[in-house]
């Protein structure tokens, strides 16, 4: 069952109700200023970091989930109020339809013949939410109405506004000047920044205490202000502070009105703070009000954003028979690529932005499928990166935006974490042939005087996995590799201590496979690196030594028909048949069949069919099997979930493109495509009712068989699956692979799939790749009409290229 559909031509995905299963989201905003949207308006927005400057107020595990946000209550005399985007009233409507576009989300609700459109965006350069409303009477008679807006400010630290009350109910304080409410908590004091509310028209009246507008006992759905018709002028010191403008309206039969209201951020030079005592500096808000004033001048925002996407979104476009393809492809995929980027994985509505900041795997990974939208962008956040690396070459496992410096709030020694600095950077290079980033001199953990290039710091990495092995000489775990559940050296007892901190137990004995797949993978792209651009000798060494770890997985990390998972703390196989439960993990088979490990000796073909025989379900790939019915001290976070959900042997997305690419290792192309099918967001559009979340979008997890909820998604968007699905099918399903030195083509397509077109901007140059199946036996390339040897096409200097590939 679905709640809505796609609109490809428009980038949107139009929800048709708001009953949907769960707050379907989008996200407004590119770069700095972020809103998250839901599909009823809901939400909160923030300045650069989720928790540290958070704008508006958003309350966990509240009911409805999605409350608060962006409120707007239309009133007429003696009818109930009603929100075109039907929360906060929940008032029910006529017509309701929210249109989730690429950083902007429109509702359109419809009661007793009035229509209201919301627009929120966040305009490309400055740090404010845009809601246009416009409301229009389509009645024969005229129609008298007071409309009210109402937003909650968050006292900025998300995590200080939501406990330390003893001190938050007394700082609240805010300013109102013309028709704009300024929030100004703590500015007396530390902070130079302030926030506003601001609208385009006269008010008749205002609110800024929440419970002067709620009035006693009343929820968001039906304030005393609203009901009563009339705004109540408070002033709020201390307790809740909140914006609220009241207008009051005339519309004429057939008359249309739209009003602009500005919700934004700005932040003053410290010795420029006041212009008079307690009066805020406002000229840089005033700016913004302004520069909004006009319908028009929104409007031209609004199309700005649009084609920003547009042109965005060219860098790799495709047309295939297959629509369900090109609007992943095409929209929603690399729109999901800009989102993680932009905020691994810190605020979602199931990150709340107060947990993690900016994880260091999770960032490395994001990159590969953002890396050809904004290269300049990537290479900053490479260098950021490797800043919170140690000198060890292992590194923080996160750092916090608004700082950049890194912390070990989540759990620090975390060993595949350092090898992923490989796979960004070469995806970087790849992409841009810019080779200078590996010059780029960054210091170790920020400290000064501690800079190398780049390229040592990859080196460190790589030295970093090669000098903590055990007694197999495969990698040690640490505290876990990519599965962060795996904690093979935790041993907790206590309930409640974190999995992710606690560390009684440092065995030096609990081993990786995956590891050891992923450094035999990263241990080769560094080989490459050092062949290309440094020293050749070491790239020789390098390959020597990857060879060896691959004997190693050969040898110890082998269970007859599959590879093990890794080695626990007493030496004991994870992930074998002479397991009870846990017997197969997907991350192994995965990780050594994409770094080529067993494809000579049949190992990656048995691993690969394991997995067919083991984890493959309609609804994706599962992580493990059986899962684990009981808490295993020794095997930590994962056997604390239920058997079936997340780590436990859920369909845990970000591994299932990992099987896809794999199958595509071994030219598989029907088997990589059904995986990729299975939990692709366009194909499971149809069971919205099972899945539950966005329809447009990849979730970490979906339930697996031996759960209950097969088929339930959770935690959507944040995700290294949406990275990873683009790398899958962008690169190793419809085969427009960048290389060094230019763009490979070697498509792995499956029987359904005959022929596609590609435009792909490549270092300036916009590729129109053309590829047709005809069944010979070596496929054929023409660039410019001349046949090439080969399938690597020279990185050309002219400003288009076309290609044709025929299969
Ligand atoms: C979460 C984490 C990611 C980890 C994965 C598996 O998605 O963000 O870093 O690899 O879980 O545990
Ligand atoms: C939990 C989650 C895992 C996540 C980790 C990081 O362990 O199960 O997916 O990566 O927390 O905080």
């Amino acid at each position: 069952m679905k709640y809505g559909y796609f609109d490809d031509l428009a980038k949107e995905y139009v929800v048709t109700t708001p009953l949907t299963p769960l707050p379907w989201i989008n996200y407004l905003g590119n770069k700095d200023f972020f809103g998250l949207i839901s599909h009823t308006a809901g939400g909160y927005c923030f300045c650069r970091d989720a928790r540290l400057q958070r704008l508006t107020r958003f309350r966990y595990n509240n009911v409805p989930a999605d409350g608060g946000g962006r409120c707007y209550y239309i009133k007429e005399k003696g009818k109930p109020a009603w929100s075109p985007a039907f929360l906060p009233c929940k008032t029910p409507l006529d017509a309701y339809v929210c249109r989730h576009g690429l950083g902007y989300s429109v509702f359109a609700g419809m009661r007793d013949g009035l229509a209201g459109e919301l627009t929120c965006f966040v305009p490309l350069d400055d740090h404010c939410e845009i809601h246009r409303l416009s409301l229009s009477n389509q009645t024969e008679s005229e129609k008298t109405l007071k409309l009210f807006s109402m937003i909650e400010w968050c006292l900025w630290d998300a995590v200080d506004d939501s406990q330390n009350f003893q001190r938050n109910l007394n700082i609240g304080e805010v300013e109102v000047e013309d028709n704009t409410i300024y929030h100004k908590t703590e500015y007396r004091e530390r902070r130079n920044h302030y926030a506003f509310y601001g609208v385009n028209r006269p008010i008749s009246g205002f609110d800024t205490s929440r419970d002067a507008f709620l009035g006693p006992y009343r929820g968001f759905d039906n304030p005393l202000a609203v009901d009563r018709e009339q705004s109540r002028q408070s002033i709020a010191h201390g307790w809740y502070p909140i914006g609220s403008h009241q207008i009051d309206i005339v519309l004429a039969p057939g008359e249309t009105t739209t009003i602009i209201y500005v919700l934004g951020y700005a932040q003053n030079e410290s010795d420029d703070k006041w212009t008079a005592h307690d009066v805020i500096n406002k000229t840089k808000a005033k700016a913004v009000l302004a520069k909004y004033e006009s319908e028009e001048s929104a409007e031209q925002a609004l199309d700005r954003l649009k084609s920003y996407w547009t042109e965005l979104l060219s860098k790799y476009q495709v047309k295939s028979s297959n629509e369900k393809i090109d609007r992943m492809v095409n929209i929603w995929n690399q729109y999901q690529c800009m989102v993680t980027f932009n905020l691994s994985r810190s605020a979602s509505y199931f990150e709340s932005g107060i947990g993690r900041g900016m994880g260091f795997r999770d960032s490395c990974q994001d990159l590969l499928g953002f890396v050809h939208l904004i290269p300049e962008r990537a290479r900053e956040r490479i260098l950021d990166l490797a800043s919170i690396q140690f000198e060890d070459g292992s590194t923080y496992h996160q750092y916090q935006p608004l700082t950049k410096q890194g912390n070990h709030a989540i759990g620090s020694g975390f060993n595949d974490d350092p090898l992923w600095l490989i796979a960004c950077t070469a995806a970087y290079i790849r992409e841009t042939g810019d080779k200078s980033i590996l010059f780029e001199e960054v210091p170790f953990d920020h400290k000064p005087g501690s800079e190398a290039p780049l390229f040592e710091h990859l080196r460190r990495s790589i030295t970093y996995t090669e000098n903590n092995r055990g007694p197999h000489g495969l990698p040690l775990i640490g505290r876990a590799d990519w599965n962060d559940c795996l904690n093979l050296n935790c041993f907790s007892s206590e309930p409640g201590e974190s999995f992710q901190t606690t560390s009684n137990f440092d065995s030096k004995i609990a081993e990786s496979v995956f590891i050891a797949g992923m450094y035999v993978k990263y241990a080769a792209e560094y080989a490459e690196l050092c062949e290309r651009f440094g020293d050749a000798a070491e790239g020789k060494a390098m390959r020597q030594r990857a060879h060896s770890m691959e004997k190693i997985i050969c040898e110890h990390g082998w269970d007859g028909a599959w590879f093990l998972r890794a080695y626990d703390a007493f030496g004991n196989r994870v992930g074998s048949q002479t397991c009870t439960e846990g017997q197969i993990y997907i991350e192994p088979q995965a990780m050594c069949v994409m770094a080529g490990v067993g494809l000579e000796n049949g190992f990656a073909e048995k691993a690969l069919n394991s997995v067919h025989e083991k984890l493959v379900t309609d609804f994706g790939v599962e992580l493990l099997a059986p899962p684990y019915t009981a808490y295993r001290q020794e095997l930590g976070e994962i056997t604390s979930y239920p058997p079936g959900y997340k780590e436990n042997g859920s369909i845990f997305c970000h591994n299932n493109p990992w099987f896809s690419i794999a199958e595509t290792k071994r030219g598989r192309g029907n088997e990589a495509f059904a995986i990729y099918r299975n939990i692709c967001p366009a194909y499971t559009e149809e069971k919205s009712d099972i899945h539950g979340t966005e329809p447009y979008v990849y979730s970490q997890t979906i339930g697996g068989r031996s759960g209950h909820s097969f088929g339930e998604a959770k935690n959507s968007w944040l995700t290294g699956t949406a990275a990873w699905s683009f790398v899958n099918i962008s690169q190793a399903i419809l085969g427009i692979m960048p290389d060094y030195d230019g763009l490979r083509i070697a498509p792995c397509l499956p029987d359904e799939l005959s022929s596609y077109r590609v435009e792909r901007v490549y270092r300036g140059c916009r590729y129109r790749i053309t590829v047709e199946r005809t069944n010979r036996s070596k496929p054929e390339i023409e660039v410019n009409g001349n046949l090439i040897e080969g399938n690597l096409i020279p990185a050309q200097t002219s400003a288009t290229c076309d290609v044709r590939v025929r299969l």
